[in-house]
């Protein structure tokens, strides 16, 4: 039986499989069972910014209208803006304190984020409350012509900049791989102080009903063939950068699993597969990591980890090439 243990974000982890942020974390009797179910970690449902910030909004519209009762200048209104902050704050506090006296493996708190603003005095309530790490989704799309991609940048280095002063425990960021000079972006995330980056967030992507002419959701879960951004990306920059790497997005068996390690990947997250197949996944891909690995003579991840890494593979030039010429000449 091969050694699974890792360490990531100075935590250590009894295997590299993290359960990621959704609605499998939501509950500390979900995160318990995740962690019967053999789970290394788990990053918690994520607070959002947006969903404090919208909260407040409509619940000030619903007052300002009522002005029979509340007067614009009326305290009131901050009372109900303080009050709706506590609670959705204080449940999210709740989850933490709740799932840290249910489990061992440790429990990463994740806010959902897309400015500096307000939400950052917030950050170290969750150490307070025994979060083990803090990991920011910053999800950006860069869909505003007139913004300037620096300036989208600049956000993530300010949020990373303040959160970082507020709190000791590990930080790590989920970004989005939508930058012009990705590498560079990832390198100079990792420069900051930061002790991961998750590799990547995923996007809704808006669909069509062409029958009612309306837009509906779509891809709610990934599938296997997503993952090969990130494995470009990690396999790229697993050996120059200054913090762990995690992969996320289209990890969906053990196979999956190994390739994200052999790019160099320090640990790797997994959602969309837990909830088509089952918390029973977990074990059939750490036991498909152990067969492997048994098979293939490693005792322990850090003998493989990297070992395909653009640093390391016998054939570089693989990550850098963009184009199917070769492939497509071939198919008749
Ligand atoms: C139902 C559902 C809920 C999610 N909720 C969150 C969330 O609250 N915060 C977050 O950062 N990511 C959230 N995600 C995104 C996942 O953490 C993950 O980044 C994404 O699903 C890609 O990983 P996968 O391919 O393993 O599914 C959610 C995903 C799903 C499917």
């Amino acid at each position: 039986m091969a050694e699974l243990t890792t360490k990531y974000l100075g935590l250590s982890l009894a295997n590299p499989l993290i359960v990621g942020s959704s609605g499998l974390t939501d509950s500390a009797d979900n995160i318990l069972e995740l962690e019967k179910a053999g789970a290394g970690a788990v990053v918690l449902k994520s607070l959002f910014e947006e969903q404090i910030m919208l909260e407040v909004d409509a619940s000030l519209k619903e007052a300002y209208q009522n002005d029979m009762i509340y007067s614009a200048k009326s305290e009131t209104l901050d009372y109900i803006d303080i009050h709706i902050r506590e609670r959705t704050l204080s449940a999210y506090i709740e989850l933490i304190k709740e799932a840290k006296k249910k489990v061992m493996i440790p429990v990463i708190a994740s806010i959902n984020c897309v400015s500096s603003a307000e939400w950052i005095n917030f950050a170290n309530y969750f150490e307070e409350a025994g979060a083990d790490a803090l990991e920011l989704n910053i999800a950006i799309l860069p869909s505003d012509e007139e913004t300037e991609a620096d300036k989208i940048e600049k956000v993530y280095f300010d949020i990373i900049e303040k959160v970082i002063s507020r709190i000791k425990i590990p930080l790590s960021i989920k970004m989005s791989s939508s930058f012009t000079n990705l590498a560079q972006m990832i390198k100079r995330l990792s420069e900051t102080g930061i002790n991961s980056i998750v590799m990547f967030n995923r996007f809704y992507t808006p669909d069509f009903d062409i029958n009612n002419f309306t837009e509906k959701s779509s891809n709610t879960f990934s599938t296997p063939e997503e993952s090969g951004n990130t494995r470009r990306w990690m396999g790229i920059m697993s050996s120059k950068v200054n913090c762990d790497l995690a992969a996320s997005t289209g990890i969906h068996s053990a196979e999956d699993l190994i390739k994200q390690l052999l790019a160099g990947a320090k640990a790797v997250q997994a959602v969309s597969t837990i909830y088509r197949n089952g918390k029973d996944q977990i074990q059939k891909m750490l036991g498909g990591l152990n067969q492997w690995m048994d098979e293939k003579g490693y005792n322990t991840i850090e003998q493989f980890r990297g070992k395909l890494s653009q640093e390391k593979t016998a054939n570089p030039s693989a990550y850098e090439r963009i184009q199917f010429m070769k492939y497509f000449s071939e198919i008749k």
